[in-house]
């Protein structure tokens, strides 16, 4: 059985003034750092496996009171935030968030050769002892040429970070501002913050939905490298990601967005039909890892429906499963996967890779 304890953060700002905070992000008072000690105390003798916070300061910081005590760490997966270390107008970076550890892939958009990132510690790590461990799983022959790749990138970011991420938030803007008169297509950005299930955005990205000019995002990325040769990041079932790096210039931007109008013009169809790529909550009937080891059976994708999947299938990227092991298969999804598939989104996952078959569970 799982207990979940639920804790309300300790004094902030907006407490002593009898105001709603909201999403508001006040900071703590000084009552709430003698509060903190309490609650640790509170959960000494309590065993917890994780602890979960909302992104807001109070939040994260009464819950690290919690966590600190009992010696447990913050992780995050920052791969794709190395630049939100180099500029004012840019999310808030996990190590500035308070995480203990975060890996970054500096190869995604700090301009390292692929393969190679940084795991950053924090003050509370112990550098020496995170090595030894990665030692465990890891070559002991290092790549000399990634590693040095890795300095020079650093140091370019160090001298010319802040102003190159700068004219990357500005060319981003740019192009946003153009493909969105172009008109059918939408390139999101800023607006999108609504102080609840968006957090934040990253201005660096061009991240354009497609669905209107009745295409699929990955067939709008099939059409650009194919026709106009422009490789873009990557498509899904309704966008497009382009990923404007520090090397680009306003002349490959000129490119996409006249590659884009031309292509709306050429191609733009009735979109009835057409999915969108709407998450499909899952519907969980065992662990993970009790549905993968469990005895199954490979069968034809569209006989699995009411069936126990024992595999991952995912559109890759983005890489959210569309099915986990564990999780029921619907209509609904069988759907998903056959749409996806001819729509030609790459997807990954299962034993079978043209995902003809899945793996379920045997029926007992
Ligand atoms: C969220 C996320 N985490 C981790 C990774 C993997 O990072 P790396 O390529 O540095 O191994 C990716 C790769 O795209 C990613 O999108």
């Amino acid at each position: 059985m799982t207990t979940i304890y639920l804790i309300r953060h300790a004094e902030a700002e907006g407490n002593v003034y009898r105001r709603c905070h909201g999403q508001y992000d006040s900071l703590l008072t000084e009552r709430a750092y003698q509060q903190l000690p309490y609650l640790a105390q509170r959960f000494a003798d309590v065993p917890l496996d994780a602890v979960y916070a909302s992104d807001l300061y109070r939040a994260r910081h009464t819950a690290k009171a919690i966590a600190d005590a009992k010696g447990m760490k913050v992780l995050a997966d920052e791969a794709h935030g190395t630049h939100f270390y180099f500029g004012k107008d840019l999310p808030v970076s996990a190590m500035e968030a308070g995480a203990d550890i975060a890996s970054v892939s500096m190869h995604k958009s700090g301009g390292s050769l692929t393969q190679s990132s940084f795991l950053l510690t924090g003050e509370g790590m112990q550098p020496g002892y995170v090595r030894q461990i990665i030692n465990l799983t890891q070559t002991t022959s290092g790549s000399y040429l990634l590693l040095s790749s890795l300095d020079i990138s650093r140091s370019n970011l160090a001298l010319r970070g802040e102003e190159s991420f700068q004219r990357v938030t500005a060319l981003a803007e740019y192009a946003r501002g153009e493909i969105n008169q172009i008109g059918d297509y939408y390139a999101f950005g800023r607006e999108m913050i609504n102080g609840d299930s968006i957090y934040d955005f990253d201005p660096t990205k061009l991240s354009i939905h497609t669905l209107d000019i009745g295409l699929a995002g990955i067939e709008v990325y099939d059409i650009l490298r194919d026709e106009y040769d422009i490789q873009i990041e990557f498509g899904d079932l309704g966008n497009i990601l382009a990923y404007l790096s520090i090397g680009d210039r306003i002349r490959e931007v000129e490119r996409l967005v006249t590659a884009l109008a031309d292509l709306k013009r050429r191609y733009k169809k009735d979109k009835t039909g057409m999915l969108s790529q709407e998450y499909i909550s899952p519907k969980v009937v065992m662990t993970p890892q009790d549905s993968f080891y469990a005895e199954k059976e490979s069968l034809p994708l569209e006989q699995t429906r009411g069936r126990v999947c024992s595999e991952f299938v995912m559109c890759y990227p983005p890489g959210i499963p569309v099915l986990a092991p564990g999780e029921e298969i619907t209509d609904e999804i069988i759907q998903y996967i056959v749409y996806a598939k001819e729509k030609g989104c790459s997807m990954t996952g299962p034993e079978d890779e043209k995902i003809e078959r899945l793996n379920v569970l045997r029926d007992r």
